[in-house]
């Protein structure tokens, strides 16, 4: 069993709506709902847990008796931190050895290619996460905004979601971080790295339109996008290359 757990406590303070920015329509629909429907047509899910912000549980609910999303069995209220959010949820899961997604409801892009890869990834390995090349060098500062480091780009990605465990591993990896009174991490992988060092993690590759809407610009960015699928228009922005004949020439396009 495969359950996909969407991550939608936060309130979108850097957005600054007003609303949670999971309730943002963007293309027609409340940006949860696409999160969602991706999940729902994946055939590798086969379930579906919502945790909402506070005060906006019915109104989640809501959009998926809208939509009629059946692999959604639960939706319920999520934590005060992203970590405490995956807490809940992995008590929602319930016993029983499953495999587990965590995704972002703020990243309506996801690729059914990503689920597929995350998922069959799980055979082997019993964390996955998603990365993409950093197209920007990243520096290291200190509390002065100086700098302290400059690590070698090529060895760095930048994390997205969905991050993907064997349901034992991070049970066992949230238990041994309670008993740490110094706990924090702003992911889930984060957490099997520091407590449970010895599992291996794998990475697979996301895609540059698996953008987290986080600030204002992604909002306009996330609506292009959405247009483009919708006009199957063919674009630049995964890792893998292929070619295709688009209007009698050939273009290079990298998807998946
Ligand atoms: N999230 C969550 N529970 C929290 C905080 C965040 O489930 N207590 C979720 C968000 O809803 C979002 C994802 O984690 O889907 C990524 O977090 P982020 O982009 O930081 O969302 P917010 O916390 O809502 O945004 P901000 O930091 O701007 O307030």
């Amino acid at each position: 069993r495969t359950v996909a757990v969407v991550l939608a406590g936060g309130t979108g303070t850097r957005l600054g709506l007003g609303i949670p920015k999971q309730l943002l329509k963007i293309a027609g629909k409340p940006i949860i709902e696409h999160t969602l429907a991706v999940f729902e047509a994946a055939p590798e899910i086969d379930e579906i847990i919502v945790l909402m912000a506070t005060g906006h549980v019915a109104e989640a609910q809501k959009i998926v008796d809208k939509a009629g999303f059946r692999k959604v069995t639960k939706v319920i209220e999520g934590g005060d931190t992203r970590n405490a959010t995956t807490r809940v949820a992995l008590d929602a899961v319930g016993e029983g050895d499953c495999n587990i997604l965590f995704h972002d409801a703020v990243r309506p892009l996801l690729s059914g290619r990503i689920v597929r890869e995350c998922v069959n990834a799980l055979w082997t390995y019993s964390a996955v996460d998603v990365a993409i090349p950093s197209a920007d060098t990243i520096i290291q500062v200190d509390e002065n905004e100086c700098i302290t480091d400059i690590p070698v780009r090529a060895t760095l990605r930048r994390g997205q979601t969905p991050q993907a465990f064997r349901s034992g591993t991070i049970r066992e990896a949230y238990r041994r971080a309670e008993g740490d009174p110094n706990f924090a991490a702003t992911d889930d992988c984060g957490v099997v790295l520091r407590y449970l060092p010895e599992t291996p993690i794998k990475v697979i590759d996301g895609s540059d339109e698996n953008i987290k809407v986080t600030h204002p610009v992604d909002v306009h960015l996330a609506d292009k996008l959405f247009q483009l699928a919708a006009a199957k228009v063919p674009r630049l922005t995964d890792h893998r290359a292929y070619s295709e004949e688009v209007s009698g020439r050939t273009i290079v396009v990298f998807g998946g």
